[in-house]
């Protein structure tokens, strides 16, 4: 018999599609296993605060297509401080609650796994971040959603790009990682993806550009991860009007656009996998570590190992896109 009756469960950090399919699994798989379920508002902030309530299976009727999240989400300051997490165990332990499952990115399970190891509290995780910068799953909950959102703005600002012949640098989002960038590449046909992963001079560029300007078409796509190492859409679109003032050069950051919508199938799949394995994991006293799905095999991830920040790029890939847009 486990001692967990009761599990908490909270979203953090930047929303991602696919935050509610897992949070209506963690709370249905918890109370289809005889648990408690305390959802908390606003992250770790309501956790701070105590702002808390109780879940039955219908407070998550309806929700599975939705994107956002319905627990609200917040990046807490506070929380990174000893006093601020003092006063999180506190609430927990007012509110009975035995285990926490947090959903959220890098920084959601880099504050599980300091408050955890100080706390010696059950943690598990469940990867939800557009960006899949997690190491040890394949892809995180919201990654596909945001793919196909680029790749469908993508598809718009082409034709844009094809009727006035011009080049568009496109940013998109990833904090520090090239995972959209490259993917929403190779699903829009652009000519070239600019990640942090990998250094692009200009006049490396210059030559990629040329090759979309060669093909029958007259324009050409660039998608730029932002990130102060490839310096941004804005910045390279600066520099390569100044190399090359031939190219009529225009420049969009898709920003936000990307973290909403309705979740695709795959990422309401993924986040009812995992969910329902977080409660497993708790139940089989699993405690820091990270739901992933690798080779569509469900495995715990310990914190240290998710959150390391060196979940690899597959170069293989821009090799593809080398030669598809030549
Ligand atoms: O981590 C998810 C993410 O969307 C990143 O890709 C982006 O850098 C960041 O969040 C933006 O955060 P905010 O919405 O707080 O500006």
């Amino acid at each position: 018999m486990s001692a967990i009756k009761c599990i908490g469960i909270l979203t953090s950090g930047g929303d991602a599609p696919g935050m509610n399919a897992a949070i209506r699994a963690v709370t249905r798989a918890a109370i289809y296993n005889g648990l408690d379920v305390k959802a908390i508002y606003r992250g770790y902030k309501g956790l701070i605060t105590g702002e808390i309530k109780q879940f039955k299976t219908q407070n998550v009727s309806n929700i599975i297509q939705q994107g956002g999240t319905i627990l609200k989400t917040a990046r807490c300051q506070e929380f990174m401080t000893v006093e601020g997490r003092q006063l999180a165990y506190d609430t927990l332990q007012r509110e009975k609650i035995d285990a926490l499952v947090t959903i959220g990115g890098d920084g959601t399970l880099s504050g599980a796994r300091i408050f955890a190891t100080e706390h010696d509290y059950p943690i598990v995780g469940i990867p939800g971040t557009i960006d899949n910068d997690l190491f040890g799953t394949d892809t995180t909950i919201g990654y596909d959603t945001a793919l196909n959102t680029i790749m469908d703005a993508v598809d718009k600002i082409r034709d844009t790009a094809t009727s006035h012949e011009r080049l568009f640098f496109i940013e998109v989002m990833g904090r520090d990682a090239g995972f959209l960038a490259l993917n929403g590449a190779i699903a829009s046909g652009a000519e070239a993806a600019i990640i942090p992963e990998i250094a692009t001079e200009v006049d490396q560029l210059g030559e990629l550009i040329k090759n979309g300007f060669r093909k029958s078409k007259n324009s050409s796509i660039v998608l730029v991860a932002e990130s102060p190492t490839t310096g941004g859409a804005m910045a390279l679109a600066e520099r390569v009007k100044n190399e090359f003032p031939q190219y009529d050069v225009r420049v969009t950051i898709l920003g936000h656009i990307q973290r909403g919508g309705s979740p695709t199938a795959n990422d309401r799949i993924l986040a009812s996998r995992m969910g329902a394995a977080a409660i497993d994991a708790l139940l089989e006293e699993q405690r820091n570590v990270m739901i992933g799905i690798r080779n569509d095999q469900i495995e715990y991830v310990p914190f240290n190992k998710a959150i390391k920040n060196d979940k690899p790029i597959n170069r293989d890939l821009l090799n593809t896109l080398r030669i598809l847009s030549t």
